[in-house]
């Protein structure tokens, strides 16, 4: 007889695991005192699972897509994306994980303010040596996805929120990476456009069989986008349930 596990342990096979991370901890230093964004931590995604991360503001949500997407380093810990050990890898190892394994959706965009919406969308694919006219070419595709064919020459002020949101989305998928981590990606778009965005977001997700890791404090879109709904409080998991 196998052993009896709890279904709340999410018994996935370390292969198929997309994300890992065990005993995440990160705190920061303020003033004198020490903040912990993050608790110990545990989680574990499968390879193409949706996972919406809610909780309220403050509990520790971007701090951990900054951890697994390799932008910042935890304080104690270890995390696994795609396979790989982030703490082990060299720097040009990360540079090439931030660039072609995750793609990155940020609260607040990111976008380059002196370069075009297309010249935006080039941008990962230049630094992953991809030819001129492959990339212009996909850089237009992923802007016609997202319903931007017609702000291609735009910079970033000359765009709306919602454009901006767009473009970022576009940025994020143009590499085709196996894990996206979404940061409130349609926080600033009207409800209409932003099931239009969600809809591609999703049809983009499904073709490519990419595990998404979404933070949302919408409800609905959690609903929508995730199939699992993981709550953070004050930087640890206090719930899981399916969507
Ligand atoms: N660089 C920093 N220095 C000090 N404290 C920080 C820093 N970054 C985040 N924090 C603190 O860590 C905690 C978690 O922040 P985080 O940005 O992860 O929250 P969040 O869940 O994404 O919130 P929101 O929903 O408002 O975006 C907060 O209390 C925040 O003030
Ligand atoms: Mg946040």
């Amino acid at each position: 007889m196998p052993p009896i596990v709890p279904i709340s342990e999410h018994t996935i096979k370390t292969s198929e695991l997309a994300v890992e991370a065990r005993g995440l901890t990160k705190t920061y230093d303020a003033g004198g005192s020490t903040i912990w964004a993050l608790r110990s931590l545990d989680l574990r995604i499968g390879r193409g699972e949706r996972v919406a991360l809610l909780g309220k503001s403050g509990s520790g949500k971007s701090t951990l897509l900054n951890l697994l997407g390799g932008l910042d380093q935890p304080t104690s810990g270890t995390i696994r994306v795609a396979g790989a050990d982030l703490h082990a890898m060299r720097p040009d190892a990360m540079a090439r994980f931030r660039l072609e394994t995750v793609g990155m959706i940020f609260q607040a965009y990111n976008l380059i303010d002196s370069r075009t919406a297309l010249e935006n969308v080039e941008l990962p694919m230049i630094f992953a040596g991809r030819g001129k006219r492959a990339r212009r070419a996909r850089a237009r595709d992923a802007l016609a996805e997202v319903g931007l064919s017609d702000r291609l020459s735009h910079r970033p002020n000359q765009l709306s929120g919602g454009e901006r949101q767009r473009v970022a989305i576009a940025r994020a998928l143009v590499n085709r990476p196996s894990v996206l981590l979404a940061d409130e990606p349609t926080g600033n778009l009207d409800s209409t456009t932003a099931r239009e965005v969600l809809d591609h977001l999703l049809d983009h997700l499904t073709q490519n069989k990419t595990t998404l890791i979404v933070v949302t404090h919408d409800k609905d879109l959690a609903d929508l986008a995730a199939a699992r709904i993981v709550r953070l409080h004050d930087g640890q998991i206090v719930s899981e349930d399916e969507s």
